[in-house]
């Protein structure tokens, strides 16, 4: 298996070429994959990531606002007029049931969208902590050509993305015999920075520039939250331009549009 790894979405226009037939796997740990990835423990129907707050309202329109909530960030807060921010815990069942999720955020959303134009991927995965063992469950029965496409932070690398994205490799190398696996040089950089935290994630994501700010924001208790590993067994895809579950059943996996918790 080889394992490629960028740091944030300007980089990947270096991988259009070469992307064919890739898996990619998309992190954004703090916070918009784990948020994503508690919406559909939630119920929520699909998720639609946009990379403008005007293609969110467009697509509302078109849904009809009685069947859809708008969600996302700028800087951190919730952006006016929109019913949710981007805490995970704020996409709770009450709210998000049934529902179709518009959401918009500094960096993840526009990670899929870069994503979605500059690769021809075979699949595209949303990883967080929340969610990696499945993930890693996944991506190890698949043994081809895996690409980790972090978001980082307006251009530059996050911590809890390169350690999340680290964690992922450490899992895959764990569970099939890759010992000849390929690492490009920062997808060993990320296992090497995983390796170094292992035993303190939540320290990970404390030394983190985001973490800072979300404190500033009062926001400290979405670093606890997005820190779990593990608490949803399931994986949201990008497909045809909404992000839905993708269910592990008794090692076969299918489509679920929606599926009560
Ligand atoms: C992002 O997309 O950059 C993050 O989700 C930002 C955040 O949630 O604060």
């Amino acid at each position: 298996m080889k394992i490629t790894l960028t740091f944030y979405p300007s980089e990947l226009k270096r991988l259009k070429s070469a992307s064919g037939g890739l898996r990619v796997v998309v992190i954004d740990v703090l916070r918009a994959s784990s948020t994503i990835t508690h919406a559909f423990s939630q119920g929520c129907k699909a998720v639609y990531p946009f990379a403008s707050i005007r293609d969110c309202l467009i697509k509302a329109r078109e849904l009809g606002r009685d069947r859809v909530i708008l969600g996302g960030e700028r800087n951190g807060l919730k952006i006016k007029g929109f019913r949710l921010g981007n805490s995970p815990q704020e996409y709770s069942r009450d709210v998000v049931e049934d529902k179709f999720i518009l959401i918009t955020t500094t960096n993840c959303t526009k990670n899929v969208q870069t994503v979605i134009r500059l690769m021809t991927a075979k699949e595209i995965l949303v990883c967080s902590f929340l969610n990696l063992p499945a993930v890693a469950e996944y991506l190890a029965t698949r043994n081809d050509r895996l690409h980790i496409a972090l978001s980082g932070e307006e251009g530059e690398a996050s911590l809890e993305d390169v350690v999340c994205g680290g964690m992922l490799i450490h899992r895959l190398l764990e569970k099939t015999d890759l010992i000849e696996a390929v690492l490009s040089d920062p997808a060993r950089l990320a296992y090497i920075a995983y390796l170094h935290y292992k035993d303190n994630l939540r320290q990970a994501l404390l030394d983190s520039t985001h973490s800072q700010l979300l404190i500033k924001l009062g926001m400290e208790k979405d670093i606890d939250f997005c820190a779990q590993v593990g608490i949803h067994n399931f994986i949201p895809f990008y497909l045809k331009g909404t992000i839905r579950l993708k269910e592990p059943v008794k090692g076969l996996y299918y489509w679920v549009a929606s599926r009560r918790r």
